[in-house]
């Protein structure tokens, strides 16, 4: 086991977009996350969220140029790796195993003609050729139930499954291979409220079962202070400030975090209840 509780530590990290004019999209960005944690984004669109979270899983592609800075991961096993000197099939074999992600609309992203069990055991045979086809199926039903879809729905297509389920089935594949680090990039923006925060509650309670780490992006700052053990707020590619979801509701130092707070009718009302664990204050 690693001495130390931190899983990623993420120092002067720089993105440019080699375009004409460059777009500096992420600049000196520094950040731990510790084991078990789930850290939120939080920011306006464009900002560099999802540029940062590519950067860190490897996935830029040109014109994106990591200009700067280093990606830290500290393996459970003791081993540190510099995630910017990963080979092509360096990468290949961390993303899924150690790390996932979880894009952006992602839960139009399975494929529409293979059924949902298949695009499960595919994550398996691609990553645990040893697998047999009878412990890919039973991996695949034993995911869909951690995260709580009935087994029988393997056998069904993505368009027989509610957003809500397929939103599951996309976080059952990321958890696949119990990788110790998720990102979520607005994995829950196209569900109704109550579906987010079941799915979200769900999240939270399977990393402490399995102990990952959650980097979890999204506009929704509310839902970030429900759900977040910290929170970093981020402009025009910065990381402006970084506290205890706590600290970010009840005492936000940085103008652009107090702007952001304010933008949320629903946090300027009556204080109190908003954070996960807290008393509502009379
Ligand atoms: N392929 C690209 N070429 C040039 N500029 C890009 C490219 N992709 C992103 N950008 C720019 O980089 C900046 C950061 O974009 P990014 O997608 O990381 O923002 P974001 O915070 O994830 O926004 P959103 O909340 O809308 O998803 C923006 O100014 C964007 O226009
Ligand atoms: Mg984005």
């Amino acid at each position: 086991m690693s001495e130390t509780s931190t899983l990623l530590s993420v120092s002067d990290f720089s993105v440019t977009y080699d375009v004409d004019p460059p777009v500096q999209a992420v600049k000196r960005v520094s950040f731990d996350l510790d084991r078990g944690e789930i850290l939120g984004l939080a920011g306006e669109s464009g900002c560099g969220k999802t540029t940062l979270a590519y950067g860190i899983q490897r996935l830029l592609k040109a014109p994106a140029v990591i200009t700067g800075g280093t990606a830290l991961f500290h393996d459970a096993d003791g081993e540190t790796i510099d995630l910017g000197t990963l080979s092509v099939g360096q990468i290949r074999a961390f993303r899924w195993d150690k790390s996932s992600m979880v894009f952006q609309g992602a839960m139009n992203s399975l494929n529409p003609v293979m059924k949902i069990g298949k695009q499960l055991a595919d994550v398996f045979s691609a990553h645990r050729p040893g697998m047999s086809r009878a412990e890919r199926t039973a991996a695949s039903a034993e995911l869909l139930q951690i995260v709580g879809i009935d087994a029988n729905r393997l056998k069904s297509y993505p368009h027989e499954l509610s957003g809500g389920m397929r939103q599951r089935v996309m976080i059952a594949m990321a958890l696949a291979l119990k990788p110790q680090l998720m990102i979520m990039d607005e994995p829950t923006t196209a569900l109704d409220v109550l579906v987010q925060r079941e799915i979200l509650e769900q999240i939270s309670e399977l990393r402490h079962q399995f102990g990952f780490s959650v980097i979890f992006i999204t506009h929704d700052l509310p839902l970030l202070l429900e759900i977040s053990d910290r929170i970093a707020v981020m402009r025009a590619g910065e990381i402006v400030e970084l506290d205890t979801a706590s600290n970010i509701y009840h005492h936000p130092t940085h103008p652009y975090t107090q702007k952001l707070l304010s933008s949320f009718p629903s946090l300027t009302g009556e204080r109190g209840g908003f954070l996960r664990g807290e008393e509502k204050k009379a």
